[in-house]
């Protein structure tokens, strides 16, 4: 049934504290749980307590120790009912249940993953352990004892401080945890089994010293070091940038390798998808040690803003995670090159988000209503929810952004709150009205700025006209306008800025102009000669510019701006304007030529020395090709933005080639490998060169040799994408893959990366291998991570082997959908997402996806999780 946001109401029961008891067991885990309730003042003193469960047994129920008589209370599997309750004295309730975490094929709850238990409560997995009134506004401390077999579960972690352990009984130990800190159950966590474990410590701002744990699978620890020195790094940061200090004497993580999502930041023992947290040399790439960096700050981040500060409701999930992937974005910019880290999070958000929200399932960074909370962990309620973040310190300044940020501390330290109590302390903090902003909240769709200017040389006066609509969405057919923070420069004819004498037709603060109303005019006057107009830079508002402006201010941009991100962001609006019309060129039978003006300006910045490497390797990867079908916008034809792009990267190669192979001989960094931003932005602009001299040479000659002399996985893996991708029936590739393979048999993660290069192989071959992949030995169907390696990445990444016209990869997914949905719900409802844009495919193929989709739809077994998404995307 649907949730609706506008029914919310707080609970008739307070809890005051829990106690869990944990008796270990693969398939018979005994769980008894004393619950301390007291009813909430003025609340009818006959309502009865209601608790969630799910696919729960009850085997006892005491009330203050004594037996409840069954006419008190109903128990099903999903809820627990229990009436004629005390009308204001506390009470305690025990109740026990039995649970199996080897079954549990979901891995939500309490699971078993490598014989070690594990548990995933958030969002609504708590109830799968024990009846509980499971939702994020019920706050209290947790007493935790886990009583296991001693021989198998060395390790018994759980939230909070360390009590204390021992021997409990013949052969079975006991370890006792209290976390002071009031927490929802969606922060509750146990991991138990026989785990390595890497030691460091760190003293915070204040001189207390907290212990710092990574558990990992023994013979792992050492590659563990990476996630260690981020997560001082994170702790450290926190204190400096927002003045948040740890507050428990441990902090520890888990690695483990079966996980749904990426990690998890249960309070002081988060639990990670080992995937971000190994990482060496041989087996890492420079991609995969940023993400460890990020995703290791984003969990401690959340300490503060997720945990110590929470969710009233799950509408609220942007509370947390918008502001902490803000958070982690500002950590890895400091860590990093700030413009480069724009570069790849706009490229995410635009890939990612902007087809979302354009799409069946859009829906507003804050959403009103759903039926399965787990499929609103989205990239709008994430990426979007950061950029709305990044808008208000845009509008505020740092300092209005840090002092809204310490009221929100001080003011919601311990309580669950809502997005408005985030907006009004912004608003509290800075005498401001961000009535109209908060429609960022609200409203769904990517907003188009539709952008023409006028310059007066007589008069010394340039105009600009804005006009914003932001498009239907399901659910919100018309919207108000909103208010659009919009960097923006005017650039002389000699690269200087230009600077007004004054301006008119609407606020301009600083270097950003506020679009406020539906239609805008702004004249600047004092401006001489006509400017050159560079707007939304550094990406200051999640919008699409619509802005016809010529090829030649555009590499004037590209040239002369200041601003690094507004240079790519140039840049790519040329490649876009060459990619789009070769597609066009195809179609009409037209020859594909490149405008000489892009070509130029992409290997000036390309070859120029005094730009950082890591940037000139984005200015040369271009749009990929859903970047392209999303910019054509509808009757899109995979195969001919393929080869349209195909035939750029051609043209790109053949000009560059001399730079190309100077860059591949220079960009080497010297000594061993180290995993920083300089050497792995030396590594993406050798190995980007390395791509295009496949094209420019047409052979596999330099990437065989490339793959023979990698000492890294960065090199190797590019190097064996290059084989794989452009020459697939070649020896070279297909011994390169086994090479690969062979040379790390054994290690997951390397093997996801194997199937991962072979399933996004274009053309019409990739359903063929995918399938003979699926029957590989290697193919583990209960591992997430290797399900999402080969059949996420040929759904999601594989436009023309996904694509083919005869609708039969459409045939696959959809039976693959219905076969991981019977173990694992959540994992295809996620997978089913990458249908998310098939109404903007041509006919035909739109056609095929739609059966596709009905095939799903008319199963007579679906888990909510996927009938949500299939029925959202039948019907928006
Ligand atoms: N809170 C976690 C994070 O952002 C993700 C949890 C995702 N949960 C889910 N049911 N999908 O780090
Ligand atoms: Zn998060």
């Amino acid at each position: 049934q649907i949730v609706n946001l506008a029914d919310y109401r707080p609970t008739d029961f307070i809890l005051e504290r829990v106690d869990l008891t944990f008796e270990l067991d693969p398939t018979n885990t005994k769980v008894d749980s004393r619950l301390i309730f007291h009813r909430r003042e003025g609340v009818d003193p006959s309502a009865p307590l209601v608790l969630d469960g799910d696919e729960l047994t009850l085997s006892g129920l005491l009330f203050d120790q004594n037996e409840l008589p069954t006419s008190q209370y109903d128990a099903t599997p999903e809820s627990l009912i229990v009436r004629d309750l005390p009308a204001s004295e506390p009470f305690e309730l025990t109740i026990t249940t039995y649970i199996n975490p080897e079954a549990n094929t979901q891995l939500m709850g309490l699971y078993r993953t490598n014989g070690i238990y594990c548990t995933q409560c958030e969002a609504e997995g708590f109830r799968r352990i024990t009846y509980f009134p499971d939702r994020p506004d019920v706050l209290a401390p947790y007493t935790i004892t886990i009583i296991g077999d001693k021989a198998a579960n060395p390790v018994m972690l759980s939230n909070g401080n360390f009590l204390g352990g021992a021997g409990y009984d013949e052969g079975r130990a006991f370890a006792a945890w209290f976390d002071p800190h009031p927490k929802p159950s969606y922060l509750f966590a146990l991991v138990a089994g026989d785990l390595g474990v890497v030691d460091d410590t760190f003293e915070t701002m204040s001189g207390n010293e907290v212990a710092l744990k990574i558990y990992v699978e023994h013979g792992k620890e050492a590659r563990a070091a990476y996630a260690m020195d981020a997560l001082k790094r994170s702790m450290k940061w926190d204190e400096e940038r927002f003045g948040r200090e740890y507050d428990l004497n441990i902090f520890q993580i888990v690695a483990v390798s079966d996980f749904n999502m990426g990690a998890m930041e249960n309070k002081g023992l988060n639990v990670f998808n080992d995937k971000y947290v190994l990482a060496d040399p041989e087996t890492a790439t420079d991609q995969d040690y940023a993400n460890i960096e990020a995703i290791i700050a984003h969990e401690y981040f959340h300490n503060w803003t997720g945990n110590r500060i929470t969710c009233r409701d799950w509408f609220q999930l942007c509370l947390k995670e918008g502001l902490t992937v803000y958070r982690d974005h500002e950590f890895s910019a400091d860590m990093r090159s700030r413009a480069v880290k724009r570069i790849a999070e706009v490229r995410h958000l635009k890939s990612e988000q902007f087809p979302e929200d354009a799409g069946p399932l859009a829906h507003p960074v804050r959403p009103t209503k759903y039926r399965e909370i787990n499929n609103f962990y989205t990239t709008t309620v994430y990426e979007k929810g950061s950029e709305v973040t990044r808008m208000i310190a845009t509008l505020l300044g740092e300092s209005g952004f840090k002092a809204g940020m310490d009221l929100y501390f001080e003011r919601h330290d311990g309580q669950a709150v809502t997005v408005e109590d985030f907006v009004t302390c912004f608003e509290d903090a800075n005498h401001r009205d961000l009535t109209q902003f908060s429609l960022w909240y609200r409203q769904a769709g990517t907003p188009l700025v539709t952008v023409s200017s006028q310059y007066d040389q007589s008069s010394g006066s340039f105009t600009l006209s804005l006009e914003q609509m932001i498009p239907a969405t399901p659910g919100q057919p018309t919207k108000e306008p909103m208010h659009i923070p919009l960097s923006f420069a005017l650039i002389s004819d000699n690269g200087a800025l230009a600077t007004p004498t004054a301006v008119k037709g609407g606020e301009v603060t600083g270097e950003v102009l506020h679009l406020t109303e539906r239609q805008q005019n702004f004249t600047f006057s004092g401006i001489s000669p006509r400017p050159v107009l560079s707007l939304n830079r550094s990406f200051s508002a999640p919008v699409n510019l619509h802005f016809d402006q010529t090829p030649t201010d555009l590499a004037h941009i590209a040239r002369y701006d200041t601003d690094l991100f507004a240079r790519w962001q140039a840049l790519t609006e040329l490649a876009v304007l060459n990619l789009t019309q070769g597609v066009r060129d195809l179609k009409t039978g037209k020859a594909l030529t490149c405008d000489p003006a892009f070509l130029s300006a992409l290997l000036e910045a390309a070859g120029d020395e005094t730009l950082e490497p890591a940037f000139r390797a984005q200015a040369l990867t271009l749009p990929s090709e859903s970047d392209i079908a999303r910019e054509l916008g509808g009757n899109n034809d995979p195969e001919a933005i393929h080869a349209a792009r195909q035939a750029v990267l051609y043209a790109v190669a053949k000009e560059g080639q001399p730079l190309f192979l100077r860059l591949f001989e220079d960009m080497k960094p010297a000594g061993a490998y180290s995993p920083d931003a300089a050497s792995a932005g030396k590594r993406s602009l050798r190995n980007i060169a390395l791509s295009y001299l496949s094209y420019a040479e047409a052979s596999h000659a330099r990437a065989a040799e490339a793959f023979a002399a990698a000492d890294n996985m960065t090199d190797l893996a590019q190097a064996l994408t290059v084989l794989a991708h452009r020459f697939p029936d070649s020896t070279q590739a297909t011994e390169a893959l086994e090479t690969f393979q062979s040379r790390f048999e054994g290690n997951a993660l390397v093997t996801d990366k194997w199937f991962s290069i072979q399933a996004t192989i274009p053309g019409a071959g990739a359903l063929e291998r995918v399938k003979q992949l699926m029957a590989d030995a290697r193919f583990v169907a209960s591992n997430p991570n290797r399900v999402r390696a080969l059949v996420g990445s040929f759904a999601f990444s594989n436009p023309t082997g996904f694509n083919r016209a005869d609708g039969e990869a459409y045939r696959f997914l959809a039976e693959q959908i219905l076969a991981i949905d019977q173990r694992n719900p959540q994992l295809a409802a996620r997978i089913l997402t990458s249908m998310r844009s098939w109404r903007s495919l041509e006919a035909q193929r739109a056609d095929h996806a739609h059966s596709a989709l009905m095939q799903i739809e008319r199963a007579t077994v679906l888990s909510a999780d996927v009938r949500d998404i299939v029925e959202r995307m039948l019907k928006g």
